[in-house]
């Protein structure tokens, strides 16, 4: 684990490796925060984000960030989006409440199974997975079987690195009206924050774990970070308020 010393040095370092990036769902919460601080940490010498629409920026920062629109129901078409790419986070997802029940397995599962296997194939190193606390395969609630079935099916792809990242309740303010989220978080706003460490985490927390994990190079193939293992990690240092 990154230790708070040590990261200026770990990020100067990975800079001169001058590696490049994708985001896949740098639209949603934990995906605008995640480009954000990639640029606001300069860590990577080309960023491109995939995704199923074009995304306009203001910001000075953002004019470098090169955008593959694709058709997701026709990846195989798009290969070359993925080609070149040494890291890559998947921050897609969507619920049942929004696409339905097959809906959602598309996106879920489908969707980042086949992004994942193109990344594979166009050269990709290190795969970062959001997934979500309780994901489990063999669970008999479809949201958790399916995180946990995508989590296996990923690891089958042999990444040089896979990092799984299983975050309980994201706390952020959200755009998008999900009003079972919204209580959720206002219920793990209301805990001491011991109790709900356990459940639930900011999204700025999240992508500070990600990026601290990235910069630090790991021998293991596999990494599972659990929520608490997330907290830890992101807070290793203070460049992202919550
Ligand atoms: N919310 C939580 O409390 C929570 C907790 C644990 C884990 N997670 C998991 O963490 C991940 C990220 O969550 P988030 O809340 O940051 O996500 P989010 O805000 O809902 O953003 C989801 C992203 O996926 C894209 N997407 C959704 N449906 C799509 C479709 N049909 N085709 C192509 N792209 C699609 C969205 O693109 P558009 O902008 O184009 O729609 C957006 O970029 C998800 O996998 C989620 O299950 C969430």
């Amino acid at each position: 684990m990154a230790k708070t010393e040590a990261l200026p040095k770990l990020r100067e370092d990975f800079r001169m490796q001058n590696k490049s990036v994708f985001i896949l769902g740098a639209s949603g919460e934990t995906g605008r925060v995640l480009l954000k601080e990639i640029l606001e940490q300069n860590l990577f010498s080309k960023i491109t984000l995939i995704g199923r629409r074009k995304l306009t920026f203001d910001e000075e920062a953002y004019k470098n960030v090169n955008q593959e629109v694709v058709d997701f129901e026709k990846l195989d078409d798009y290969a070359s989006a993925f080609q070149g790419h040494d890291v890559g986070f998947c921050c897609l997802g969507t619920t049942r409440k929004k696409a339905g029940a097959e809906g959602f397995v598309r996106v879920d599962r489908d969707y980042v199974l086949k992004s994942a296997e193109l990344a594979k194939a166009g050269g990709c190193k290190h795969f970062n997975l959001l997934s979500s606390k309780g994901a489990d395969k063999s669970s008999n609630f479809l949201y958790l079987q399916v995180k946990g079935e995508v989590e296996a099916r990923v690891e089958e792809l042999q990444f040089e690195r896979y990092s799984v990242f299983r975050p309980g309740v994201l706390l952020c303010d959200r755009q998008e009206s999900r009003p079972s989220e919204w209580l959720a978080r206002k219920f793990f706003g209301s805990l001491p924050e011991s109790w709900a460490h356990g459940y639930s985490v900011p999204v700025a927390t999240v992508v500070r774990a990600m990026l601290n994990n990235a910069v630090n190079p790991s021998g293991k193939k596999k990494e599972l970070l659990d929520n608490n293992a997330i907290h830890d990690l992101g807070k290793a240092d203070d460049s992202l308020k919550p």
